[in-house]
């Protein structure tokens, strides 16, 4: 039995990143197996009707729950969607041998506890270095999707379709509304707090607008952008199995770039409209399924203000 590690690692799970900081995941043990659970009522109906954004952060708390264990010696045994008559049941996870840390779990789990979404513009005088790409696009290609960095001409395309998704967005009352409930919460345990967001400002790829105007209260500093890059999380297949396996390369991806001291925001209005999904398929070479664009830079030295989690109580279930 091995109760005790997994209910640590469904707690630590729960610093992963999710879609407007919905955190729609539960975790129940059942002794020897730890089972992720999607969490409807958390699914934003709106601005992510099939459930895509759900379903790629519950992949992004699944790696996080794979890194916890994998830090603490032991070996997580994932199976995921085991019932299909069960569509919100995601994953079981249970624990093989013992296995010793290798120094990059637990580079990955210190990742884990300093990670978030930087939001303010990355500067144009740090470059990302080729080799920490390198090392970021292997490891979300060592899960079961692919990344690819966008090159220059494919950026600008990439603008068109992120402008093209912020104006369909800016005239959606319904979309507006969700990013209102998920900004002005009444509790200080989910949703996105205005503190890690910054004003809107011109950049080479504009980023969501969460309508906070002059709410917005991180200071963008003096960067523009032109030091970012864009990768592109894609899968063969566009099926909730796929999506979770995107949120545990977003993650994948996300940790080692952390651990190379890069900053990351997701940016997913590109793949919530339709429009502008198809436009950033047309930019992958294999025309996979574009599932989230993170754009990626060298940060601040000082990180953003952390966004709150929802206590383990409401998340983690015993028996
Ligand atoms: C599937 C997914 C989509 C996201 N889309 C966006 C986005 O479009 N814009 C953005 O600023 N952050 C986006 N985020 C980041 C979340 O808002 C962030 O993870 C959450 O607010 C928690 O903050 P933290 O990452 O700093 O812990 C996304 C995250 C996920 C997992």
């Amino acid at each position: 039995m091995h109760t005790t590690a997994l209910l640590r690692a469904a707690r630590d799970a729960r610093l992963a990143p999710s879609i407007l900081n919905s955190q729609p995941w539960r975790w129940r043990t059942g002794g020897s197996a730890l089972e992720l659970h999607a969490d409807p009522a958390r699914q934003l109906p709106h601005i992510d009707p099939h459930g895509r954004l759900m379903t790629i952060s519950c992949g992004a708390a699944l790696h996080h729950a794979r890194v916890a264990l994998s830090a603490a010696g032991h070996e997580p045994v994932v199976d995921r969607m085991p019932d299909p008559g069960r569509p919100t049941l995601l994953a079981r996870i249970t624990i093989g041998p013992a296995r010793p840390p290798t120094s990059e779990s637990l580079a990955a789990y210190d990742s884990m506890r300093r990670r978030r979404t930087e939001r303010r513009p990355f500067a144009a005088d740090a470059r990302v270095p080729a080799e920490a790409l390198t090392r970021v696009r292997a490891a979300a290609e060592a899960e079961r999707a692919h990344l690819y960095v966008l090159d220059s001409p494919d950026v600008e395309y990439l603008r068109y379709a992120a402008q093209g998704a912020h104006t369909i967005t800016a005239h959606d009352t319904l979309a507006a509304a969700e990013l209102r409930q998920w900004t002005h919460r009444d509790n200080a345990a989910d949703g996105v707090p205005p503190a890690t967001v910054v004003p809107d400002a011109p950049r080479p790829v504009p980023v969501r607008d969460f309508g906070l105007g002059a709410e917005a209260e991180l200071p963008p500093g003096s960067g523009d952008d032109s030091g970012a890059e864009y990768l592109v999380v894609a899968t063969s297949g566009d099926e909730p199995a796929d999506w979770l396996g995107a949120g545990e390369a977003t993650s994948a991806a996300w940790l080692t770039a952390t651990t190379e001291g890069l900053g990351a925001s997701p940016m997913s209005e590109v793949v919530e409209i339709p429009g502008a999904r198809v436009l950033v398929r047309t930019l992958l070479p294999t025309r996979e399924q574009p599932q989230l664009v993170l754009r990626v830079g060298v940060p601040p030295a000082c990180g953003p203000p952390p966004s709150p989690r929802r206590p383990a109580t409401g998340v983690v279930t015993e028996g």
